[in-house]
């Protein structure tokens, strides 16, 4: 068996690594745009190039004679990577194009729920001209969200409050469309939101959908959520599907609207959705809101359920990619935390180049993981570039004794980063149950 994996971050090193770990004892081949020297020791092969170029990525496929490709990020979605694969009659886990819009395009996710009635759906609006939505915002009366409707790297949505006053948010939405951000013409303002984020992942075979333990990221970088966002700083998960301040209750809720979404892309595009998805949720006073979806894991949520996936991980992409999903598979029933350590400078003027020395093996003794993300190996060396340098993952009965794995192996890694030494620790989590219980009464 041949596995593909495209991408070349730290939960592409997660996922080339749990598929390694299947007993089925898969080749594990990568193609990525640049070489993440965790996946190159892992690959049988990789190729070097273009992960949004379907003709390249397909050409390598057939080269090498792969059976099941895995993409880890969402910009080959965006560029219908898989539709070029499918149609050549390569297993994909991963959506085609047109099911990928659940990610991609903001406008598309929102009217999807409206017009299905999906709940969880926040009040929201879409423009496309300025002037009316700076009017809108002047008057609606709340206080907003501005998204721009098409991929940003995680870095269009402004929040009223947080980065700007109600005149900041108008001239804002005026930006997005002025400057053409996130390529859609289009931007969205939506009511902002009070409450507990969350992540549920699910695996998912074009109708069948299975969750995952829940995980909560930590986007701000830097500690008591200060700062300015980032793709992740990290992220935990407790013992069992839910988390601490949530109840079964948010984690069934939070399936039904999965699924009724799967449901909704296969009738308003005709194609089915197959692969990972990720619901970005806001426990509310009113109840469940959908932030967003993905369609993809989590960069770092990807790197808690992988670690603690307790099943063959290649058998259930086959059975995603093949339309042949059940529901016994198992996670350990541990909590985990991952924490990125990432360079100083960090999101907005990032030291590269900075060399890290990690002592693998004693992290490992510790029961810790490493997944290498934005950085590259010169001889021999382990080189930072500009984003989030290497993830650290522990697992324990419960989350505050996995964050003490974490910490303990972050001192055998060595080198000018910082990471937030907040995440899962006590504190943090009992902050979270009291935001909960004072929303919730
Ligand atoms: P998104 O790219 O849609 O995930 O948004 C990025 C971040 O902005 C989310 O993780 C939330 O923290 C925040 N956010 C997005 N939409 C809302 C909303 N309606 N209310 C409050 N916060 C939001
Ligand atoms: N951790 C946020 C994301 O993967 O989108």
């Amino acid at each position: 068996m041949k596995v593909l994996v495209v991408g070349n971050g730290a939960r592409e090193h997660a996922l080339a690594c749990a598929l390694r770990h299947s007993p089925q004892k898969p080749d594990v081949y990568a193609f990525m745009t640049s070489v993440n020297p965790g996946i190159a020791r892992i690959a049988k092969d990789y190729s070097l190039g273009g992960i949004c170029q379907g003709p390249e990525v397909l050409k390598y496929a057939k080269n090498t004679g792969i059976d099941l490709v895995v993409i880890g990020p969402e910009a080959p979605l965006s560029c219908g990577v898989v539709d070029y694969l499918s149609d050549e009659g390569i297993l994909c886990v991963g959506p085609r194009q047109a099911a990928a819009q659940i990610e991609t395009n903001k406008t598309f996710q929102r009217s999807l729920m409206a017009d299905h009635n999906i709940p969880g759906l926040p009040r929201y609006r879409v423009f496309q001209q300025a002037g009316e939505a700076e009017q809108y915002i002047r008057d609606c009366g709340f206080d907003v969200v501005v998204k721009p409707a098409g991929l940003t790297g995680g870095k269009g949505v402004k929040i009223m409050g947080e980065h700007f006053d109600r005149e900041g948010a108008a001239k804002y939405a005026s930006t997005v469309l002025n400057t053409g951000l996130g390529k859609i013409n289009e931007v969205l303002v939506e009511e902002r939101l009070e409450g507990e984020e969350f992540t549920l992942q699910a695996f998912v075979d074009g109708e069948n959908l299975v969750g995952m333990p829940m995980v909560q990221d930590h986007k701000r970088a830097y500690e008591g959520d200060m700062g300015p966002n980032t793709g992740g700083m990290g992220s935990y998960n407790g013992c069992g599907f839910i988390l601490p301040f949530l109840s079964e209750k948010d984690y069934e809720e939070a399936v039904d609207i999965m699924q009724k979404t799967v449901s909704a892309i296969k009738s308003e595009t005709g194609e089915k959705y197959v692969g990972f998805l990720y619901g970005q949720f806001m426990a509310t006073k009113e109840g469940l809101k959908v932030i967003e979806f993905n369609a993809r894991l989590g960069d770092p949520e990807a790197m808690n359920v992988l670690t603690l996936l307790d099943y063959d991980f290649l058998d259930v992409c086959e059975r995603m990619a093949g339309g042949m999903l059940t529901n016994k598979f198992g996670f350990k029933k541990q909590a985990s935390v991952c924490k990125y350590l990432v360079p100083q400078g960090y999101p907005e003027d990032p030291a590269t180049g900075v060399e890290v020395k990690v002592n693998e093996k004693k992290i490992q003794d510790l029961g810790g993981n490493v997944f290498y993300a934005s950085v590259s190996e010169e001889g021999g060396r382990i080189l930072t570039s500009s984003s989030r340098a290497i993830a650290v993952v522990g697992s324990a009965n419960c989350i505050t004794e996995a964050e003490v794995v974490v910490e303990e192996s972050m001192k055998h890694v060595e080198g000018e980063l910082f990471h937030r030494k907040d995440i899962g620790t006590r504190a943090l989590i009992e902050k979270r149950i009291d935001h909960m219980k004072k929303l919730r009464g």
